[in-house]
């Protein structure tokens, strides 16, 4: 049976390119695979940018990231989820890859370049990033990770930390790959700024737990077609992320409606987006439903967290037992 593993940063609220991107498919794989789907909050990544890391607001996002994904459809009697820090033995594994990968290697991902491109100073823990994330795919020896295309770098390095260790100390690790969706590989911030990225700030974002006046704030001034300038123009839905929305929110009926209508100037801008405000909330309403249920119960969250990590170590520790005696740990 497959081993599916994913993480999500606690860097921020979760925004629709989590969930569509990634979220989703933790879903649907978690129903397809039980206990063998296993998701982590990853706040040992959330410290490596100093940029985003808010040590006073760190315990209550990692919290508020674990609401957001029970709240999306994760059954944590049914799937494994936990904290990433509540797990030592990550650390341990991640430690080791980085003996294994050049830091040249390190250096080239576009991420790191990204991230510390907007730093005086590089923490090493930026770096190593990728290596701790091999670690948190290889400690459980997952074979599947559902993630969006901003990932795939890392996935790669991941497969070749794989090889790696294998050819030195033997047989041990499956070499893992991505699963996207493919509708969803790099959803758009609403600031018509690039991909959608909780580290961009709440400009950018549109989050699944968002009030939905304050997303109709962000749609009412988010950009569209720039050559739409008057509403008797028609538009070009094609080069418009409202329509890259639409395709995420909207039934076919609707989609062709909107499109039609802004290629033939039939729709304006704003109630191409009142349309859309309206998907939004037949999609998002039920979510943040259940996230007030799971808020008024903290005691459920928390203890359904600690049986996560308790399952989670079940997993890893003999593996990790396994790569210590390959490394050639002294055992006592
Ligand atoms: P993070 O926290 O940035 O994002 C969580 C997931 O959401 C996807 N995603 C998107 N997909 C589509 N469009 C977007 N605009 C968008 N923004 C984010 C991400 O690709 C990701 O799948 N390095 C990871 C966390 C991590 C991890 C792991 C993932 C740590 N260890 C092991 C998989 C396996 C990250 O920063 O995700």
């Amino acid at each position: 049976m497959p081993r599916v593993f994913s993480g999500i940063q606690p860097t921020g609220e979760p925004h629709i390119g989590n969930y569509f991107g990634a979220m989703r498919n933790y879903v649907r794989l978690g129903e397809e695979f039980g206990k063998n789907s296993i998701y982590c909050v990853v706040d040992l990544h959330a410290i490596t940018n100093p940029a985003s890391f808010e040590p006073r607001l760190l315990a209550q996002r990692t919290f508020e990231m674990a609401v957001a994904n029970f709240a999306a459809g994760l059954d944590p009697s049914r799937v494994t989820f936990f904290v990433q820090s509540h797990v030592p033995e990550h650390q341990e594994l991640a430690w080791i890859f980085t003996t294994l990968t050049p830091v040249g290697e390190l250096e080239r991902m576009t991420q790191y370049k990204d991230k510390s491109e907007q730093l005086e100073s590089v923490p090493a823990g930026l770096l190593m990033y990728p290596a701790l994330m091999a670690a948190d795919i290889l400690l459980y020896k997952a074979d599947t990770v559902p993630v969006g295309e901003d990932q795939t770098q890392h996935i790669e390095l991941t497969r070749e930390i794989a090889r790696k260790f294998n050819h030195a100390f033997g047989e041990t690790f499956p070499e893992p790959k991505a699963v996207y969706n493919k509708q969803a590989l790099r959803i758009p911030g609403v600031d018509g700024n690039g991909k959608m990225g909780k580290s961009k700030g709440p400009g950018s974002t549109i989050g699944i737990l968002e009030p939905l006046d304050a997303i109709w704030q962000k749609l009412r001034v988010a950009p569209t077609d720039p050559a739409r300038v008057r509403r008797t123009d028609p538009g070009n839905p094609d080069v418009c992320l409202i329509f890259d929305y639409h395709k995420l929110f909207s039934d076919l009926g609707t989609l062709q409606t909107v499109d039609a209508g802004c290629r033939t100037a039939g729709i304006g801008c704003i109630d191409c987006k009142k349309t859309l405000l309206a998907g939004m909330t037949e999609h998002l309403s039920p979510i943040h439903e259940r996230a007030e249920a799971l808020k008024a119960d903290p005691d459920f969250v928390r203890d359904a967290l600690a049986q996560g990590a308790k399952e989670a170590r079940a997993t890893a520790q003999p593996i990790m037992e396994e790569v210590r005696e390959k490394v050639g740990f002294l055992k006592l």
